[in-house]
Parts: C-alpha cells; structure tokens; sequence
C-alpha cells in the first residue's frame, strides 16, 4: 500500500493530479502558505514604538487637560439651604406640606469669565434612574402614536387613574418628573435661560410625537414630580423628553436651559429657586450647575489623565529598555542562551 502511494504521488508535482486522487487540491490556504508578518521585535523596534505612542499620546493629554481647565463651572448645592432653618428637622414634612414656602434665593458669584453658551444643569445624587421596575415603567407606543393611548400595559403601577381612564404619558419615569425651576437675574435686570433644543432632535422627532397631548397627568392623590402643560404635544414638552432619557448611574446631571450671554469674572448671580422635588425621602442632594464648555464638552480631568499615564508609561518603559540594551546588551537570536545549551555548558 505504502508503496503504491508513493508511486501514485511521486513526480505529483510535475503531473496534474490524476482524476480519484485522494491529494487535496492545492491551494495556498490549506498549505499554510500565505504571507504572513513576522516582525522580530529588535531592541530598536521595541524602544521606537514605545517612544512613538509616548510622543502621540502625553500631547494628547495635556491638550485635554488643558481644555477641562478652561471650563468654569459654578456647582451649588441646596437641598438643605433652602429648607428654611426651623424646619430641618425634619425636612420630609416640610418638603410635603403644600403650604410651606418652597421659594429660596441663592447668590452665586462668577469666578471666571464664562462665555456663551452657559449650560444650566440640575444634578441629583442617589437617584436610581437605571431601577428595573422604574426604567421598565414607561411607554414608548404610547408616547410615538396616539392610537395606542389607551393600550397600554407596560406603565404598572401609573397606567390607569383610579376610575380607569389612560394617563399619558404614563408610567413611573414620566411621573416623577423634576419639579423644582430656577430663575437667573443680575443686577435686577433677569437673565433669560433658553429653554429650547435642550433634548435629543431625534427624541422630538421621533420618540415623543406632535400628535399625543398629556391627559390625566398627575391627577391621582399621591404627586409624583412636574406637572405637564395639556395643550402642548409632547414632543415640545422638553424638559419631560430630557428627564426620560433616564440616567444610567445614580449620580446624574440633566440639562434645564441655556443662558446665552456672557458672565463677567466676579459678577454676583441670583438665583430664585422654587425648591419642589422630594428628594429628602432617599437622602438624594440636590445641585444646580453653570457650566461652559470647550471643545471636548464640560469640566473631566480623566481624559487628560488618562492619555498622560498611558504616554508617561510608554516612556518610562522606553527608557528602561534602553538603559538595559546600553549596560547589558547580547546578540540577538544568540543560541547560547537556549536552556538546552546552558545547562550543557554547565555539565
Ligand atoms: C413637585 O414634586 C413633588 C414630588 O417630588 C410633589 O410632591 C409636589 O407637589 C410637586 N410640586 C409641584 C409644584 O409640581
């Protein structure tokens, strides 16, 4: 048999393979004949591509660095400054009774010049947006298309008002709408924040439709949040179509508005905020944010951070390459380095 196949393959290469031949056909494939890269990774390669990243990225992070710091950023926190000062004891019976006076002023001073636009955000804290039941609460149908007003079934447990009638828009996230508003003045004179395209264009276009109007909003006896104005369409209802994005982490800011003119360093800001939104019954913080920002968004130093470390690394690995190739260099490839030949050389 053996023998037989030998002759059958013997001058195979000159021949065209014979018509039952068991030889695959040859291809470059399955001979594992491709052309393949194979660097050998020399000291000089090894220490040129570590200095290459470090030269691409530690410029790279400072340039980041350095546009975080040009954000100026005025964060002011005060869900227990505008308790006023007899009531902290306990401030859930203060922020629940409707006839407590929830107006409270606020003073911010400019640090720095902030130029237009200034983006005005609330930032709550252990908020739980990312809860399943509470993402899970909600309607897309319903939100998109007025004839599924009545259809749904997803919005447990604020689907329904208590004699049955649709809410809509309906379900958990959209009912504990952020109730609380500021208003900006500087020097008596008010300081107008623009309201609008603070949501998603594809979220007004698309997800919240121009055709479904809320109805039954708040009506039942426990108030969740925001109250929506019923003759606008949602899709103009901004502040609901920012506050259903829901947030993926506890800790979260949502844009209120934009000032659109420029603050001067030192300049005094008041703020006339209406303090409405329970967050004292999950000790969650209230923040209000002004913020610039540059061409890389608002104030992160971990980009920069980021892109420094990794760059620094690679040159510090470059260096200590080289000073080991210059104190101990050896031949490359040298075969007397194989473990085989250094234990014979031991013998
Ligand atoms: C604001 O929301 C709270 C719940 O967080 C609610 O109790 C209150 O009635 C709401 N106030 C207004 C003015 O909508």
């Amino acid at each position: 048999m053996s023998s037989n196949a030998a002759t059958t393959s013997g001058g195979g290469d000159s021949h065209p393979p014979r018509r039952n031949s068991k030889r695959p056909k040859y291809s470059r494939f399955t001979q594992q004949e491709l052309p393949a890269c194979k660097p050998i990774l020399t000291p000089q390669w090894v220490v040129s591509a570590f200095l290459l990243i470090s030269i691409i990225f530690v410029p790279i992070g400072v340039a980041c660095l350095l546009a975080s710091h040009d954000v100026v950023e005025i964060i002011d926190q005060y869900e227990t400054e505008c308790v006023p000062e007899n009531l902290r004891g306990d401030k859930l019976a203060f922020i629940q009774d409707p006839r407590t006076e929830k107006t409270c002023t606020r003073i911010l001073t400019v640090p720095k010049q902030m130029k237009q636009p200034i983006y005005v955000y609330y930032e709550l804290d252990n908020f739980y947006q990312n809860h399943r039941r509470y993402v899970k609460s909600r309607s897309d149908k319903q939100l998109q298309d007025p004839e599924y007003e009545d259809t749904i079934t997803t919005c447990d447990p604020e689907d329904k008002t208590g004699t049955g009638a649709p809410i809509v828009p309906c379900g958990l996230i959209a009912w504990s709408l952020f109730n609380d508003t500021y208003s900006f003045s500087r020097n008596k004179k008010d300081l107008v924040v623009n309201k609008k395209d603070i949501s998603w264009k594809s979220d007004r276009d698309g997800k919240f439709s121009d055709k479904v109007f809320p109805k039954n909003f708040q009506s039942g006896t426990l108030i969740g949040g925001g109250k929506l104005d019923p003759k606008k369409p949602l899709s103009e209802q901004e502040d609901l179509i920012v506050w259903m994005r829901t947030a993926a982490l506890p800790t979260f800011r949502k844009l209120y508005g934009r000032i659109e003119v420029d603050l001067e360093a030192n300049e005094v800001i008041q703020v006339t905020l209406e303090n409405n939104y329970n967050t004292y019954s999950f000790g969650g913080k209230k923040k209000l944010v002004l913020s610039t920002t540059s061409w890389l968004g608002g104030k992160n130093n971990f980009l920069g951070v980021a892109y420094i470390t990794v760059g620094g690394l690679c040159f510090f690995l470059a260096m200590a390459f080289i000073v080991v190739y210059l104190i101990k260099p050896r031949r490359l490839g040298d075969p007397a380095y194989l473990s085989w030949n250094r234990n014979s050389a031991g013998n």
